[in-house]
């Protein structure tokens, strides 16, 4: 698939996301930042603000659940249009059958993982989903420092993809930009979030291509 970039619409201004979304036409994604409250301290948007904003956005949404009990609200994300659904492993009692009814209602189903969770105990998860997320900051807010202690994360999980074949994007969110793409890249991520990044810059859509140059330089997977 090569290398993909989604800006995190946590930065964009809510007002106005059809809008915002215009500002990216390069942009391969747009990330939408699902939080409760519960699972992290932060509150922002549910299915209604999906549904609106993917009836309207050229660009498919990706969706990242920062909510307890993934199991029972995903479907709705699905329904909501979401062609992407994160849940995190440390929220969901069953991830492989919620991968499973994701990828049924005709999503792409995706796990991650928060800094501090090991990857090792949810290998054997990886037939059922297309991508794995690692978090390189704690999730919860946009804006906050890249962790490096997670580069080593990356890189296993990218072995593990390597050893387990097929189409599996490995993506990294938190804290990426100019000065730290590269290092994500060539720990083996071919998918990455920015939102303070992009849409902090006065050109968000060359935000957009410049993050996906320089990842592109220090990519592992062939052009
Ligand atoms: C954090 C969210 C991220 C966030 C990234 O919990 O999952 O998607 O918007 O923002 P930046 O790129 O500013 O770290
Ligand atoms: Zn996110």
């Amino acid at each position: 698939m090569g290398i993909q970039i989604a800006p995190s619409m946590l930065s964009a201004d809510f007002a106005n996301l059809e809008a915002e979304a215009t500002r990216i036409p390069g942009a391969d994604w747009l990330h939408m930042d699902v939080m409760d409250n519960h699972f992290v301290p932060n509150l922002t948007l549910g299915a209604p603000v999906i549904e609106a904003l993917s009836k309207v956005a050229a660009q498919p949404i990706d969706a990242h659940l920062m909510i307890d009990d993934p199991d029972r609200w995903a479907p709705q994300f699905a329904e909501a249009g979401a062609k992407s659904i994160t849940f995190h492993v440390e929220a969901a009692r069953d991830p492989l059958t919620l991968a499973r009814n994701i990828r049924a209602q005709g999503a792409r189903a995706s796990m991650a993982i928060k800094p501090d969770t090991a990857l090792e105990p949810y290998a054997g998860l990886l037939p059922e989903v297309d991508m794995i997320l690692i978090m390189t900051v704690e999730p919860g807010f946009g804006g906050q420092s890249f962790m490096d202690s997670c580069l080593p994360k990356v890189a296993q999980a990218r072995e593990l993809i390597d050893q387990h074949g097929g189409d599996i994007w490995l993506q990294v969110d938190g804290g990426v930009s100019l000065e730290t793409i590269e290092r994500c890249a060539e720990a083996g991520a071919d998918m990455f979030v920015a939102g303070s990044a992009v849409f902090g810059a006065d050109d968000p859509d060359a935000m957009v291509a410049s993050l996906r140059s320089h990842a592109e330089r220090h990519t592992q997977s062939p052009a």
